[in-house]
């Protein structure tokens, strides 16, 4: 069965091509919008959702090509419907209801977040029980997946996410937008001491990084180099990622972990987690083009979840929000 996934949740414009029966991805084009929200140092929703709009078609057009597969042989399309920027969903959302109107295929919205959580096991199928890690620039979540469609939400962040925390340091600091890759980088160079920061202690295995951020203005106010600060932070949030998931491992006995979402591109955190791998976990991790947004993952999820549920009906909506638990459309 070939699958088309749209993704247009936030910054990015992705359209990928899947074959549901190989567990093949044809092709996963993602076009990035980060040169113009750069200037405001953050997405404005509405500059995302007239770039997907202006681009869309384009982005399509390439997936199918890049597939070597026509408008005819799609099957099923899958689209991102929550949760993310609403003027953006709706872009992709209205794009692929369109698409699946006009050649009277299949439909299916999809989780975003659901999405993310199985990009580790793109071209192969998930193992359950496994605790998943996603860290993106809108999620930091601990997940306890027993199988498939079946989540708890067992650790959050209580403000910012980690991915965003990464872009508010890197704007405090001058670095550009998105912070996560320059900082990462600066991480890498850096042969420094590295500067005590905060790990804010809040309750179970959620998250805070409101307090980090505001030590970190301490610092740049005190006048500590811009390396020196980027790489303690880099160095304090991986840290703080990892301890409370190596917790959550340890209090539910789970012995898998698959981490997704832009930060797990991070190369301080994948060590972390090549170290618990030698601990003998089972660590799932994405390839790198699946580790932002895009659309491969949401054609390998939509085609599972078609399996299961079958289709929806073109009056399926987009939404900002939607709780992981009891997913379904
Ligand atoms: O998953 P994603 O593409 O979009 C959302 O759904 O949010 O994640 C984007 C986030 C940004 O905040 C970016 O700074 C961060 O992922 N990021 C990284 C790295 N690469 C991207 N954070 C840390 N280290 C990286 N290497
Ligand atoms: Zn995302």
């Amino acid at each position: 069965m070939i699958v088309v996934g749209i993704d247009t949740s936030c910054d990015d414009t992705s359209v990928a091509v899947y074959d549901g029966h190989r567990n093949l991805v044809l092709s996963n084009i993602v076009s990035s919008q980060y040169e113009f929200h750069r200037p405001f140092g953050g997405v404005v929703p509405e500059v995302a959702a007239r770039k997907h709009a202006e681009n869309i078609d384009v982005v399509f057009e390439e997936a199918l090509r890049v597939a070597g597969i026509g408008v005819d042989d799609i099957q099923l399309v899958a689209v991102t419907r929550a949760p993310g920027l609403l003027p953006a969903l709706l872009v992709g959302l209205t794009f692929g209801k369109g698409v699946a109107f006009c050649r009277r295929v299949l439909f299916k919205g999809v989780h975003h977040i659901e999405a993310h959580l199985l990009s580790p096991f793109i071209g192969s199928e998930p193992e359950y029980p496994f605790l998943g890690l996603v860290v993106s620039g809108g999620h930091t979540l601990i997940v306890l997946a027993e199988e498939f469609g079946k989540y708890r939400v067992i650790g959050k962040t209580l403000d910012d996410a980690v991915g965003e925390a990464y872009d508010k340091v890197a704007k405090m600091l001058n670095l550009g937008y998105p912070g996560g890759p320059v900082i990462d980088r600066i991480y890498r160079e850096f042969k420094g001491e590295y500067l005590e920061l905060p790990k804010p202690r809040v309750k179970g295995f959620n998250y805070s990084f409101s307090g980090i951020k505001t030590a970190v203005r301490r610092l740049i106010e005190k006048g500590y180099p811009a390396e020196q600060v980027a790489a303690s932070f880099q160095k304090t949030a991986v840290e703080y990622l990892v301890g409370k998931l190596k917790r959550a491992l340890k209090e539910t006995g789970v012995r898998r972990i698959a981490v997704s979402g832009g930060v797990s591109a991070n190369s301080l955190l994948r060590e972390k987690l090549k170290e618990l791998q030698k601990q003998g976990y089972s660590v799932f991790m994405p390839k790198m083009e699946f580790t932002s947004d895009n659309g491969a993952m949401v054609a390998y999820v939509g085609y599972r979840r078609f399996l299961l549920e079958g289709g929806d009906s073109l009056e399926v909506g987009a939404l900002p929000r939607m709780p992981l638990e009891g997913v379904s459309s």
